[in-house]
């Protein structure tokens, strides 16, 4: 039995206004992020696991057990029966301004759902928004894209088997994009109790807001360049790098950095290692498009980017993560409007931060679920006066 009263984490004054880094805030059990290591889900280091069927993982997140063979058909078919969307909420997405970005329409989604769909049990509508958000996530690619009108959902085909046929992406490999989806689904369902989006999404619900409006504040926080939105701004970067060849990648970080410049997709807040989402994808990349030259850059800035940050010792960790090569996977097999990656990051996201929803609403402290979150600030700067007329 551990300790009720073991002091976690000393809180110094120079700890203040750094974004809670590492202040212990709850527990958490779906999974943890270890500095070398990296992620695991309830236990299973994700270099084990990333082959999961999406669906397994998923399940894993929610029950904190892999299923049986008999478990996960279940699974799946109460996915399928769960799946259908109103077709009010893809009426509506299709009135959504152009211009906006594809992490606003997923906001704007989960507030569509919400309003026409909820229950206000945070367990069916987890269920309900991890088996519908497929279907959300391709109609934001279609409608937005000009690419036609929404396909219908065929969910019998699996989660993400059907999200590859309802994209519909033109000129696409289906196989491909299947094989690499799945596994990028895998990968970014969850990473820990402390990433911003997840945070905030646990944050809203513990006002016992419903799962849908916190899922759209945890999804605000992924549209942010330093969250979610960096796998985009991670493969814009790389094709402004315009060469594969390792000393001239070298040259070009050497005069980025002289310039100030961030290296987009290199270090992480907690990981002191490469991050193992960025070493399964770069062996998935070898198998998938080993010739194309945005993914031999990105070799190169492995090899390259993390010679050169090291020679910085202020630098803690020089080392790729996730964004670092999924962008460049996603554009090798047809989606190469970066724009979008980030929604796809938030479909998987959804779920694992569901499943943390649903731990602090309903499991945690015998059933009370986690209070509400109220931190404190000091007073900086604001001396008491009078109000004299
Ligand atoms: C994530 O997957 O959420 C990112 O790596 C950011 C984080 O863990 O803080």
């Amino acid at each position: 039995m551990s300790d009720t009263n073991e002091v976690l984490f000393t809180i110094t004054r120079d700890k203040l206004n750094t974004g809670l880094r590492s202040f212990p805030v709850g527990t958490v059990r779906t999974s943890f992020v270890d500095p070398i290591e990296g992620l695991h889900y309830v236990g299973y280091p994700i270099s084990q696991i990333w082959h999961l069927d999406p669906e397994a993982a998923v399940y894993l997140l929610l029950h904190k057990e892999l299923p049986t063979d008999a478990q996960l058909a279940d699974f799946k078919a109460d996915l399928v029966a769960r799946s259908a969307v109103d077709p009010a909420v893809l009426d509506m997405l299709s009135h959504l301004p152009r211009q906006g970005h594809p992490m606003e329409w997923l906001i704007a989604g989960l507030n569509l759902m919400g309003m026409t769909g909820k229950t206000d049990d945070y367990i069916e509508d987890g269920l309900n928004a991890i088996a519908r958000l497929p279907t959300i996530v391709a109609a934001i690619y279609r409608i937005r894209s000009g690419w036609g009108a929404p396909i219908p959902s065929e969910p019998e085909r699996g989660l993400i088997e059907n999200f590859v046929h309802m994209l519909g992406v033109p000129g696409g490999n289906a196989d491909n994009l299947t094989r690499l989806l799945r596994v990028f689904y895998v990968l970014h369902l969850d990473h820990g109790g402390g990433n911003l989006s997840t945070f905030a999404a646990k944050a809203v619900a513990s006002t016992l807001s419903d799962t849908y409006a916190s899922l759209g504040a945890g999804m605000a926080g992924l549209y942010g360049p330093r969250h979610g939105r960096a796998n985009q701004d991670c493969l814009n970067f790389l094709k402004r790098v315009g060469t594969t060849d390792p000393d001239e990648v070298e040259a070009w970080i050497r005069q980025a950095l002289a310039n100030k410049e961030l290296i987009f997709g290199f270090g992480h807040a907690v990981l002191r290692a490469e991050d193992p989402r960025a070493t399964i994808q770069y062996g998935l990349g070898q198998d998938i498009c080993p010739d194309d030259p945005l993914f031999k850059t990105a070799l190169a800035m492995r090899e390259r980017a993390v010679k050169v940050l090291k020679e910085n010792p202020k630098i803690s960790n020089p080392y790729p993560n996730v964004d670092a090569i999924s962008g460049t996977l996603l554009q090798a097999v047809g989606l190469d409007d970066s724009d979008y990656y980030t929604v796809l990051f938030g479909l998987s996201r959804c779920s694992g931060i569901t499943a943390q929803i649903i731990d602090e609403r309903v499991n945690f402290r015998n059933g009370k679920g986690v209070a509400i979150y109220r931190c404190k600030y000091i007073t900086e700067d604001q001396p008491r006066r009078d109000y004299k007329g």
